[in-house]
């Protein structure tokens, strides 16, 4: 299937490592000229090069969603680069894990605004041009827990339901302009964040990470962490030609970890 990306240019946030970065390279893959961002200078350039070594178009560009000026920074930066946005991956951090009861008010404050407010604020300096254009792509990449909340990752699970409410409002108004807006809910797929999330578990209940891993894959149906690949995938069709008519919704990419239809 021609997904008709080779004269598109995405914008992909939170893509130096894990799920961005394969959503980056996918989207190179099939002919999209990437924009890689990440706080982490040399890391996201790291990940531009390897899709440039890989025959990819990708440029590096470090911001961090965690300072107000990111959405106007990551502007200036594609007009520097003289490119426009035709398809926007909205990723982010993950928060740290923890019960919903007892977060500082202060981290709430500073994970909205790392995870959900950058991420609208950046959709606003770059959708009014794709409307202009009558072409684009909005991905939020969201949780499971939007839909299952997951014990232990409450301000994830708080947080990423705003950015579903905020997706879908969206959708509607800017889907007569040829614009969709998706949101990708990923389960458990096998990334560093994920290494790391087990590893913190492990040592909160004196289990080992293999023995947390083992747990985790247990309530997955297809019985194993997902792939960064399968996720990309779905991401890819998401913001290629043919899903023209896929928007608004909520897509999971879960191995049927989710129990509810
Ligand atoms: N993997 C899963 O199964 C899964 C499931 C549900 C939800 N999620 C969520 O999906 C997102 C991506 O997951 P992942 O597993 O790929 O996570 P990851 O391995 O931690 O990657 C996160 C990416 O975001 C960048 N980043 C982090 N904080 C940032 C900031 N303040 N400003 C700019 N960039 C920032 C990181 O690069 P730098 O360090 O260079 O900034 C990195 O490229 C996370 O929010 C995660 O919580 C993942």
């Amino acid at each position: 299937m021609d997904l008709g990306l080779t004269n598109k240019t995405a914008l992909v946030l939170g893509s130096s490592r894990g799920l961005g970065l394969s959503v980056a390279s996918v989207l190179a893959a099939e002919g999209a000229q990437v924009v890689l961002c990440g706080r982490n200078e040399e890391r996201t350039r790291a990940a531009a090069e390897s899709i440039v070594a890989a025959g990819g178009r990708a440029v590096a560009v470090t911001v961090d969603l965690a300072d107000a000026g990111a959405a106007a920074q990551l502007g200036a930066a594609m007009e520097r680069l003289g490119l426009t946005v035709d398809i926007l991956v909205l990723n982010s951090g993950g928060p740290p894990p923890g019960s919903v009861l007892g977060v500082e008010p202060g981290t709430w404050t500073a994970q909205f605004g790392a995870m959900v407010q950058r991420l609208i604020e950046i959709a606003g300096v770059f959708v009014p041009g794709m409307r202009a254009r009558g072409w684009g792509r909005v991905l939020t990449i969201a949780s499971s827990g939007v839909v299952q909340p997951i014990p232990n990752l409450g301000i994830s699970n708080t947080l990423r339901a705003a950015l579903v409410g905020w997706s879908k409002t969206l959708a509607a108004e800017v889907a007569s302009d040829g614009v969709t807006v998706n949101t990708i809910v990923p389960g458990r797929i096998h990334t560093e964040r994920v290494d790391e999330l087990d590893a913190a578990a492990a040592k909160r209940t004196g289990k080992t990470a293999e023995e947390i891993a083992a747990q985790s894959r247990a309530t997955i149906p297809v019985g194993r962490y997902g792939k960064v690949e399968e996720l990309a995938a779905v991401a890819a069709f998401l913001a290629g030609e043919p899903a023209a008519y896929v928007t608004g919704s909520v897509v999971r990419v879960d191995g049927g970890m989710i129990r509810s239809v």
